[in-house]
């Protein structure tokens, strides 16, 4: 018996880094996934490997910012699997600058998908949630929601968002016994980063600010975050799991 045998699981952003972890991971423990991203070939590869294996998984070429495609996206799910149980509002983007160099179109791209995809993630999710009576929302946010960071502006304001409305979703359902919890990682090693980290000086100083002396990976986060899904965090809602290699203690 897997950690989430019998559990229908949707999870964005899946087509790379953290999210495709997760989706592997959720499909070994027994879930039926459905997977969704932009990046529709890339996508289709994570899935066909899932079911390939001894999983259960479809993949649906999704924008997060898109309100239509997120009906779309829970229709499906409920005609191929029959309900929704966890939702892991995982995909994201991350625009380097300052508040002055900021364009307003960066901030309100930075916005609209990791702020307002998270919240239209939760409107179409929690109503399936509702009728059958429980759910689990593992929404991701950042260290960048609770420390100054410096250079991203509009994405530590995007994640700010997700970690306060994450509160406000957790209050609103915990008598629906709908769980609403935010992960905070820091650094991690993914195609979201690696640019900026082939560069040994940007990579040393985020060594320098992570205590354990290593980078993240996204099987640091997705144990975190297969916990907070599964029914072993039942008495969990509402909190913010930090995984950063001890930075925020600093
Ligand atoms: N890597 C880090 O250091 C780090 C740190 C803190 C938080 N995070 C957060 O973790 C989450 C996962 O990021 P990652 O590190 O795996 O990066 P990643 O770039 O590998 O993955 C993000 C995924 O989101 C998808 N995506 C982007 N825009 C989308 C849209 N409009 N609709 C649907 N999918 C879209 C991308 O195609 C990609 O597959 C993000 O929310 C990110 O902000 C990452």
């Amino acid at each position: 018996m897997g950690r989430l045998t019998g559990k229908v699981a949707i999870v964005t952003g899946a087509a790379g880094g953290q999210g495709a972890y997760e989706a592997e991971l959720f499909a070994k423990e027994g879930a039926k996934v459905v997977a969704t991203d932009v990046q529709i070939d890339l996508l289709k590869r994570v899935v066909k490997d899932i079911n390939d294996g001894e999983g259960q998984a479809i993949s649906l070429k999704h924008d997060v910012a898109s309100e239509e495609d997120w009906q779309t996206v829970v229709r499906s799910t409920v005609e191929n699997y029959g309900r929704v149980d966890i939702l892991i509002n995982n995909a994201g983007i991350y625009i380097t600058n300052k508040v002055e160099g900021t364009t307003l179109d960066e901030w309100n791209k930075t916005m609209s998908i990791n702020a307002t995809g998270v919240y239209l993630g939760m409107k179409y999710v929690i109503p399936e949630m509702l009728d059958s009576g429980s759910g689990s929302i593992v929404n991701i946010s950042s260290i960048d929601s609770i420390i100054g960071s410096g250079n991203s502006a509009a994405y530590a304001a995007s994640k700010g968002a997700v970690r306060s409305l994450t509160k406000n979703a957790a209050f609103s359902y915990a008598e629906n016994k709908i769980r609403v919890n935010s992960v905070h990682p820091g650094v991690i090693i993914t195609p979201m980063n690696e640019h900026q980290l082939a560069s040994e000086a940007t990579k040393t100083f985020a060594q320098k600010n992570t205590p354990l002396p290593y980078l993240g990976k996204p099987e640091d986060v997705a144990y975190g975050v297969l916990y907070l899904a599964s029914d072993e965090s039942k008495f969990v809602t509402g909190t913010e799991l930090v995984i950063d290699g001890g930075l925020l203690t600093l």
